[in-house]
């Protein structure tokens, strides 16, 4: 018990039983109005949907339905214009806006929640909210594509280290680089888009959970609201949240990907490396060490995924053991996606533009590339295919002369024929060809592989695919 002062009023939404209103602590764990005004827009959408549908199923008259469509609209506005006030002792946005309208249009606005819930009614708001998500984080992930189609093909033949376990590999060109990531989000695309097309389902109707008595028409509320058919089990409908989880498992994935080129942009534009720059836009500075230049932004896109994770990990927990069909633990469902969303959104838009302004140091990449015997590979790969040897033994070989190498404090390149016919007198002038980083990458010419020719039908194929 508290001795806290207890408003006498009762709800006047649900209040018919209750002689007491709740205490301020019940009131403010069970409001939502704080977050979920956020689904106003779709709230107010879904109720014209489903009055529009109450009339023509003749269960309100349509001089009732063009009042609550007039109201609503009033509400809409009024919302929009900021001049809304939400109260907490209405707990959510649909108390709030359903309150207004009684205030403003008096009795009809009653019967807009005829062979409806509240259930049904936050399942299909937000999934309406999260379908125009998946629609943000598609278009955003277009952009972000097309930034790197630009940067892949400029530099489609500057040569660049490629890495393994970030040692020196092999040679990889900066456009081979770019669409590698380019691939990512592509399949983070295919990710956002049957995520959508699966979660275009219309709650709307499934009432409490049991469905309704009276003659209501799914079928119109669902292609009112965009959706391809409506949910075919109403205890389902209303205790679904795959919806939810499906797009945070998407955001996180594709904040994963941004976080790892967001991690390469930090050690690129190191003093150490200088592969890139960013440009003033996307740097901040330090207001101690002046000659600073900091990839804040690359850092914080690098960190989201801990946010968008974590959100997904708490809505699965939220989810996990609840029995069908509604429980309010469900509410906790909308601040982790909205969080997950406003990250997502902002990180991408963040990569792009970093993307676009960002400066490639040709020169510096290509040095890079061209030590720590980047080509050993390839030089292998000539003792096979001139001197007939075996690969083992080619890699042996190589292994020898790039042992050599290291103990005079040179690349291969540098190495005189007579020192390499020393390990393999099977060696020829010609292996020097193979050396050079260019021709290195230029003979990498298998399907997928970081030839230019290769990496250029690659953009090209995206370019089409975006259209
Ligand atoms: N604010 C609630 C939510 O977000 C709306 C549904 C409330 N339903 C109920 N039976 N209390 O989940």
């Amino acid at each position: 018990m508290t001795d806290r002062p207890t408003p006498d009023a009762a709800n006047s939404m649900w209040g018919g039983r209750f002689a007491a209103g709740p205490d301020a602590i019940m009131e403010a764990i069970n409001a939502s109005i704080g977050f979920d005004r956020r689904l106003a827009a779709q709230d107010i959408r879904g109720s014209r949907a489903h009055a529009a549908m109450l009339a023509a199923q003749g269960i309100i008259t349509p001089s009732d339905a063009a009042a609550i469509e007039e109201g609503l609209l009033t509400v809409l506005s009024e919302i929009e214009g900021g001049g809304f006030q939400f109260r907490t002792d209405l707990e959510d946005i649909h108390m709030n806006v359903e309150a207004r309208l009684k205030a403003l249009i008096g009795d009809p606005a009653g019967r807009l929640h005829t062979a409806r819930s509240r259930n049904d009614q936050v399942a299909t708001d937000f999934r309406l909210w999260v379908r125009d998500q998946c629609d943000a984080a598609i278009a955003g992930l277009e952009a972000l594509i097309r930034a790197a189609l630009t940067q892949a093909e400029a530099g489609a033949d500057w040569v660049m280290p490629g890495f393994t376990h970030l040692q020196t590999a092999q040679p990889v060109t900066w456009g081979h680089h770019m669409m590698a990531h380019v691939e990512m989000w592509g399949r983070d695309l295919g990710r956002f888009r049957d995520a959508r097309a699966r979660m275009n389902e219309s709650p709307l109707g499934a009432a409490a959970l049991a469905g309704t008595g009276f003659p209501i028409d799914r079928e119109a509320t669902a292609k009112a609201l965009g959706f391809d058919r409506p949910m075919a089990n109403s205890l389902d409908a209303v205790s679904d949240r795959d919806f939810a989880l499906e797009f945070l498992g998407a955001a996180s994935i594709c904040a994963m990907h941004l976080s790892r080129l967001a991690e390469e942009m930090v050690i690129w534009s190191s003093a150490q490396f200088r592969f890139v720059a960013m440009s003033d836009r996307w740097s901040t500075g330090s207001s101690i060490m002046p000659q600073k230049r900091n990839p804040d932004a690359a850092e914080l896109i690098r960190a989201k995924i801990g946010r968008i994770l974590g959100a997904t990990v708490a809505l699965f927990t939220i989810m996990k053991g609840l029995p069908l069909a509604y429980s309010k633990d469900m509410q906790e469902d909308k601040e982790q996606v909205f969080d997950a969303a406003d990250s997502l959104m902002l990180a991408l838009a963040a990569m792009e533009g970093m993307l676009r302004d960002l400066t490639v140091n040709r020169e510096a990449m290509e040095r890079a590339a061209a030590s720590g015997f980047s080509t050993a590979t390839d030089l292998a790969d000539w003792l096979v295919r001139e001197a007939g040897l075996p690969f083992r033994e080619a890699h042996h070989v190589t292994g020898s002369l790039v042992a050599k190498a290291e103990a005079r404090e040179v690349d291969l390149p540098d190495l005189s024929l007579g020192e390499m016919q020393a390990v393999n007198p099977a060696i020829t002038a010609a292996v020097f060809d193979v050396l050079g980083v260019q021709n290195s990458v230029a003979s990498r010419t298998s399907y997928g592989g970081t030839a230019p020719v290769r990496v250029r039908e690659q953009i090209a194929r995206w370019k089409e695919r975006l259209g």
